[in-house]
């Protein structure tokens, strides 16, 4: 039985190796997630991890933000905006989970791995196509 929640395809990458690389971090993390949910491993362990991947989601929007800002984005509120609502959400998660109120689910999987997916080929590889545009280097 496979652990692994996402499979990294190169139709998920936006052609910057940089970002890709940070994408694939955080799918690493989301399977990391995924398998310690599915084998059962103590709530602290789940609880660690989730917790890195708040952090290194938030470095990985700051960073791509700093971009938006830099070379004005044009689409620059709208994407910080679904950052910001997934850094909430999730934190906010993270919290009732450590409080013991609530567990993860399959459902909170598939929302993770749906919104990453999504973003990446929607709002990231749109930044990434007007970024090309301007010949942004990103390193
Ligand atoms: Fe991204
Ligand atoms: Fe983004």
């Amino acid at each position: 039985m496979t652990k692994v929640l996402i499979n990294w395809t190169d139709k998920y990458s936006v052609d910057y190796d940089v970002i890709d690389n940070q994408h694939k971090e955080l799918v690493g993390m989301i399977n990391n997630l995924y398998a310690s949910f599915t084998e059962g491993k103590a709530d602290e362990i789940v609880e660690d991890i989730l917790k890195e991947m708040i952090k290194y989601t938030d470095y990985h929007f700051k960073m791509e933000e700093k971009y938006f800002d830099k070379y004005n984005y044009s689409d620059t509120k709208l994407h910080k905006e679904q950052h910001n609502d997934f850094i909430v959400k999730v934190t906010s998660f993270y919290r009732e989970f450590n409080n013991g109120s609530v567990t993860i689910t399959y459902d909170i999987m598939n929302f993770l791995r749906e919104w990453l997916l999504t973003h990446i080929q929607g709002s990231d590889k749109k930044y990434v196509a007007e970024f090309k545009n301007k010949n942004v280097n990103i390193v």
